[in-house]
């Protein structure tokens, strides 16, 4: 079959990102291209510091565009994202594109309840009331395991782990089944049994809605099990792409080669793993 843009939720055409520097532009990520199909997992691996974060900020407009100069074309359901206002674009996130942050407390206004944001977000993309909103983010608080959500409803942001508030965001992302998620080293901060609970959730939530879902993550064993296509980033481009299969199998490059070398045991591997919860 013919590939054509149209099968494709969330495309990345030749997408460069520079910063202005006091020795001029400096290029952050350059000639990014690629494309998420429904319900596809892509994978996004490479070193610290090769430009995964600058890429998925880049797709959802969160870079400053005082200092930083971002070209090409992002479309989700062939609406063009770059460039887009800023009261345009919040129509988008969370509902069409959720983030889960590699740092999750530059997710959250320090001044407002966990509650009365999940609430706020719920009902700015949701017509339910007060109360059904507050049920539903109890619920999904509790299907990533957060203990007592009725407490954690009532806390400042502050008040929680780095790890809690990531799974926070999880649950946002699970209240308002987003045609994209874009998950930014979710299980890093997590301990084992928490990463098994997030990546079941994150597959329930693709399974369910066919939520196509970058997914960032320096843990190889966590990209073999959840990913259908693996790209590899290095110094700011995408240096290799490919069904994650032939990426172990096979890999290409250099770099490829060198980073597979170096994981670290595929623990995930050795654990009972259903993709129900
Ligand atoms: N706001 C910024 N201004 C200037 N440079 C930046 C900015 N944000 C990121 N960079 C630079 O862009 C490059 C890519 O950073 P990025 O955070 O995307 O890496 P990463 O692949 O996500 O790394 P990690 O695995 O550590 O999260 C780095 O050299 C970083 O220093
Ligand atoms: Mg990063």
């Amino acid at each position: 079959m013919m590939e054509t843009k149209d099968q494709y939720i969330l495309n990345v055409r030749d997408l460069n990102v520079q910063v202005k520097t006091a020795e001029g532009m400096s290029t952050l990520v350059r000639n990014i291209n690629f494309g998420m199909k429904k319900g596809q997992v892509l994978g996004l691996v490479g070193e610290s510091g090769s430009g995964k974060t600058v890429t998925s900020m880049s797709i959802l407009q969160l870079l400053n565009r005082k200092n930083m100069n971002i070209q090409g074309s992002i479309t989700l359901k062939n609406k063009e994202l770059n460039g887009l206002k800023e009261k345009e674009l919040r129509e988008f996130r969370g509902k069409e594109i959720a983030f889960i942050m590699q740092n999750p407390m530059n997710a959250f206004t320090p001044v407002f309840t966990i509650g009365q944001q999940l609430v706020e977000t719920i009902r700015s993309h949701t017509t339910l009331n007060k109360k059904q909103a507050k049920e539903l983010a109890i619920d999904v608080m509790q299907s990533v395991n957060l203990p007592d959500p009725e407490i954690i409803f009532k806390n400042y942001p502050f008040q929680l782990s780095g790890g809690m508030l990531q799974r926070v965001m999880i649950a946002m992302a699970a209240c308002l089944h987003p045609s994209v998620i874009i998950a930014d080293e979710p299980t890093t901060a997590l301990d084992l049994h928490n990463q098994l609970l997030v990546l079941r959730l994150l597959e329930r939530i693709r399974s369910e809605y066919g939520t196509s879902i970058l997914l960032i993550s320096h843990d190889l064993g966590v990209i073999s099990e959840m990913a259908d296509d693996v790209m590899v980033m290095q110094n700011g481009q995408i240096i290799e792409t490919a069904n994650v299969f032939d990426l172990f199998d096979n890999p290409q490059h250099e770099y490829t080669k060198r980073l597979l070398r170096t994981r670290p045991t595929l623990y995930f591997k050795k654990q009972p793993y259903t993709y129900m919860l």
